[in-house]
């Protein structure tokens, strides 16, 4: 299927918004002038008004099902955007009764270049959140692209571009389907390499795996296959892989959001925070259990959002500024 094919046609309000688009609180993609500075970084994110975990999905939800706390959720996840409203603005999208996973916005689609490739997401529990990113990005100015049904595929939680982004790492084995490789390698035309990913704990790539700005990656060798580790270490020499423990690993580590030289993340052990400061990162960890029992942290929390948005003033906002409150 071409890519073209997979646009979805949408009478939406022009892509990129003229001097002339009503003036709204609505996030609008803003054009980056190519030498320009650097644009703040944009990202998704969606309150756990609704979070529980009432279904299994992945081996976390086993023996958590009913047991999380939606208040103890709601703070974690508060210090969570409040880390990350320092350095980056916040889009919001509305949760949805009945849809508690949404909160995992990492798994909404693949962002870039004011197209997002939309998730097909494996399991029908989360299905019916695809309408409500949908219409999210088409008011954000995104051109959506459908991905199948017949080949699943969850987003950034499987697709990670390297530092450069001259390559898209792609995980399969759980999730995403590794057919659904090609249309996103038409969509950039990046080069996309899939991981192939061996262990039900460490079900999307983004569990295991998280390239660093820096040119470095944290990861947990064990989560992949021999080739995988091979295309792996190929890609990144020694110096540049911080394998991490077992226990680090089963904490989400890896599940980390790296913006500039700074990483949020669960809580980690002493050892290997020590090595991302002596790597040159600032590193603020925030305890994110409540979302470990549905097996996700602060990285799944998250969706990277390129270019910049606008999403409008947070204090104008009044589903921010009432979040916000304490
Ligand atoms: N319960 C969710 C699921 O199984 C967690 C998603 C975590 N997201 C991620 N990007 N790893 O789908």
């Amino acid at each position: 299927m071409q890519a073209e094919a997979l646009v979805e046609r949408s009478n939406q309000s022009p892509k990129f918004p003229t001097s002339d688009s009503p003036a709204s609180n609505l996030p609008s993609l803003q054009r980056q002038a190519p030498d320009g500075p650097r644009p703040r970084p944009a990202l998704l994110m969606c309150a756990p008004k609704v979070y529980e975990v009432s279904y299994v999905i992945n081996p976390w939800m086993e023996g958590n099902l009913g047991h999380s706390s939606r208040q103890r959720a709601l703070r974690q996840w508060r210090n969570l955007y409040h880390a990350l409203s320092s350095m980056a603005q916040i889009c919001l999208v509305e949760p949805r009764a009945g849809l508690p996973d949404m909160v995992f916005t990492a798994n909404a689609g693949l962002a870039r270049d004011g197209l997002v490739a939309l998730s097909s997401f494996a399991y029908r529990e989360r299905q019916g959140e695809e309408p409500l990113f949908r219409r999210w990005f088409q008011e954000a100015g995104y051109t959506v692209i459908d991905t199948p049904r017949e080949t699943p595929f969850e987003g950034e939680g499987d697709a990670l571009f390297s530092a450069d982004g001259m390559r898209l790492w792609a995980g399969y084995g759980f999730r995403t389907a590794p057919s659904s490789h090609a249309a996103l390698e038409r969509i950039w035309s990046v080069e996309v390499v899939g991981l192939h990913l061996v262990d039900p704990r460490f079900y999307h790539l983004d569990t295991c795996f998280a390239p660093l700005e820096d040119g470095s990656l944290l990861y947990v060798p064990a989560a992949f296959d021999q080739a995988s580790l091979r295309k792996i270490e190929a890609f990144y020499p020694a110096e540049k892989r911080i394998a991490v423990s077992e226990r680090d690993g089963l904490a989400f580590a890896c599940n980390a959001v790296n913006l500039g030289r700074r990483i949020v993340l669960n809580r980690i052990s002493a050892e290997l925070e020590e090595e991302l400061r002596r790597r040159g990162f600032e590193v603020t960890q925030i305890e994110l259990d409540e979302f470990l029992k549905a097996g996700g942290a602060a990285k799944c929390l998250v969706l990277k959002l390129t270019p910049s948005l606008h999403c409008g003033s947070n204090a104008d906002d009044p589903m921010q500024a009432e979040l916000l409150e304490v």
